[in-house]
């Protein structure tokens, strides 16, 4: 029985597994420029960031219509609760298709075919974050969020993902005012590869209430005490830290001293088709790779619920 936890950090699209791809591919007509599965697998291997999602955009050219995105998030749903997943906060990114000219009502209510049944079918609960990139402009970030307005039943919260070095999280101070201002929920990704002064300003410009990744804090003594004092949660994704090469091996992830300082870390799968694992998987790396404890394990599920952006009757159900 896998031990109960929620997932708080993963790509909708990251969760495009090559079966699926090519089962997609051959139903809407597109040619993938790969052989078959195989030869698709091969291309995963990654020296950072910008290799990867240079890979994750090319493949989304599959995801074309409702039907693909209710499968890809109920495939997701299925692997995650078969690992204790009970409570899943998914990321979508909403300008890498509007730009291959699928609409904002096709992804949304594609996704929520599966996300609007996936506590009775999977006994999972969810939450649809809707993430701006931030190599995109900060008016397309502004212009994405006016063309979500008509879905914000569905949307809980808004975050900023993609490549992250040179785009500072204060670029889009405006749109996550408005954000705020719809009562939507915020995080960002900070200090995957980017500095800590990313973290920080994701604090303190953009109002986020969790950091996802945040994994560069280490570098900075003072920013690991105000994070510890404030309680930030912190979505690391080890096995994704590996395969984009922030970290040598899983041996040399910084989670057990991020524990051990007292930051309010959770462990989750960023993209769990691409880097060899989902939720339950990169619990079991860390475990082995690092010699956690039970103690270490339940703590990071409790962190994992703490963390969410679950109301307090609907946590106590889901662990
Ligand atoms: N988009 C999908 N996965 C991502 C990651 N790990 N970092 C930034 N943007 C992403
Ligand atoms: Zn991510």
């Amino acid at each position: 029985m896998p031990l109960p936890k929620a997932e708080l950090h993963l790509h909708v699209e990251g969760t495009l597994e090559p079966e699926l791809a090519f089962a997609l591919a051959a139903r809407n007509g597109v040619e993938l420029p790969y052989a078959d599965t195989e030869e698709l697998r091969k291309a995963y291997a990654f020296d950072d960031l910008q290799s990867f999602l240079n890979l994750y955009y090319e493949l989304m050219a599959v995801l074309r219509t409702e039907q693909d995105f209710e499968d890809l998030a109920d495939a997701y749903l299925e692997r995650a609760a078969a690992q204790g997943v009970r409570h899943a906060e998914i990321f979508f990114d909403p300008q890498a298709h509007l730009a291959r000219g699928v609409a904002m009502g096709t992804v949304v209510e594609g996704l929520w075919r599966a996300l609007g049944r996936s506590e009775e079918k999977h006994g999972v609960s969810t939450r649809l974050i809707m993430c701006f990139l931030r190599d995109e402009s900060a008016d397309s970030a502004l212009e994405t969020l006016e063309a979500a307005k008509p879905y914000l039943d569905r949307i809980v919260g808004v975050g900023l993902d993609s490549a992250e070095v040179g785009h500072p999280p204060a670029e889009f101070r405006a749109v996550y005012e408005a954000a705020a201002a719809l009562g939507l929920r915020r995080v960002a990704h900070a200090g995957e590869e980017g500095p800590p002064e990313y973290i920080t300003e994701a604090l303190d410009v953009l109002g986020v209430e969790r950091v996802d990744h945040g994994l560069r804090c280490m570098e900075d003594p003072a920013l690991v005490e105000r994070l510890v004092r404030e309680r930030v949660p912190l979505t690391l994704c080890p096995l994704s830290n590996v395969r984009l090469r922030a970290v040598d091996t899983l041996a040399d992830h910084p989670l057990a001293a991020m524990l051990d300082a007292g930051l309010l870390c959770t462990v989750n799968s960023d993209d769990p088709a691409y880097f060899g694992g989902y939720a339950g998987d990169n619990f079991h790396a860390v475990r082995d790779a690092l010699g956690l404890s039970e103690e270490h394990m339940r703590r990071l599920a409790r962190n994992s619920f703490a963390a969410s952006f679950l109301e307090d009757d609907e946590e106590r159900r889901a662990r």
